[in-house]
């Protein structure tokens, strides 16, 4: 099994010692990537398995502690029948064929998302990645699938309700902290930088609690163009942003 390059220095532009602990992507572009150059949709979404794969390792030689990609929303499904099964037999590919090298590398796999909703065997094939992989310590990887951000809050909203019905907890106790407990990311800390590709300026129901304050990122390039180069000029970008939390700069108080 291929063992991934140990953790080194990507590029001299970028501070290894800042690298974001959680960064999100919503991968988009795939359809109209393969519509420019005349393919089908398909296609597109086959080229974006591959960027996906070089997204990980990236990440992974970069020292990040959470990748979280947005693979399929629960929006997905108004697409055509034909689509989706594309996307899902995908996604079970994907899971299939990279799990031992996920494992091989210390890759702890994870899923956001109604996993119930899912095709069985697609539902069965994200499982046991993150069964197999759950005694991992190195990079987290969150897939999003059958995801959507409302949702994941009004699931969370429903545990609360149970857990405060059945006297687990008390109401006037909640806070934000408790609410994140419910999130389906909980244990994770926030993004600290969101990525989208395709230059679609919207957060399309990803992580809408999570990306409270996470920086955005916005690229023009399609996701199956996105690559190692990619990623590290927009975590350079990310170096040069000024987070301020509501707050002010230190020299201005
Ligand atoms: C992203 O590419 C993949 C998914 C949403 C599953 P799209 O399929 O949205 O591609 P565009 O945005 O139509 O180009
Ligand atoms: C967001 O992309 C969902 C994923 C990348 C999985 P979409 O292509 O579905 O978003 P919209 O429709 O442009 O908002
Ligand atoms: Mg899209």
């Amino acid at each position: 099994m291929r063992i991934w390059r140990n953790k080194k220095r990507l590029s001299s532009e970028i501070d290894m010692n800042r690298i974001p602990v959680h960064i999100a992507i919503i991968m988009d572009g795939n359809g109209r990537w393969a519509g420019l150059r005349g393919m089908p949709r398909a296609v597109g979404h086959r080229a974006g398995v591959e960027a996906l794969r070089e997204a990980v390792k990236t990440c992974d030689a970069l020292g990040v502690k959470y990748l979280t990609v947005y693979a399929f929303s629960t929006e997905n499904w108004k697409r055509p029948q034909s689509e989706i099964g594309i996307l899902m037999s995908l996604l079970k590919e994907y899971v299939r064929k990279e799990l031992d090298e996920l494992h091989a590398n210390d890759v702890q796999v994870r899923v956001l998302g109604n996993v119930e909703q899912l095709p069985q065997d697609v539902r069965e094939a994200v499982l046991l990645a993150c069964e197999r992989t759950k005694e991992n310590s190195g990079l987290i990887f969150n897939l999003a699938v059958n995801y959507g951000g409302r949702a994941e809050i009004i699931q969370a909203v429903k545990s609360i309700v149970k857990d405060v019905q059945t006297g687990k907890i008390d109401a006037d106790t909640i806070n934000e902290d408790t609410f994140e407990n419910y999130l389906y990311t909980n244990g994770c800390p926030e993004p600290e930088l969101l990525i989208r590709t395709s230059g679609e300026m919207r957060i399309s129901n990803f992580l809408l609690w999570q990306a409270a304050y996470s920086e955005l990122v916005v690229v023009n390039e399609c996701w199956p163009d996105f690559n190692e180069k990619s990623l590290i000029e927009i975590v350079r970008i990310f170096q040069n942003r000024d987070r301020r939390f509501g707050g002010i700069k230190k020299e201005e108080e």
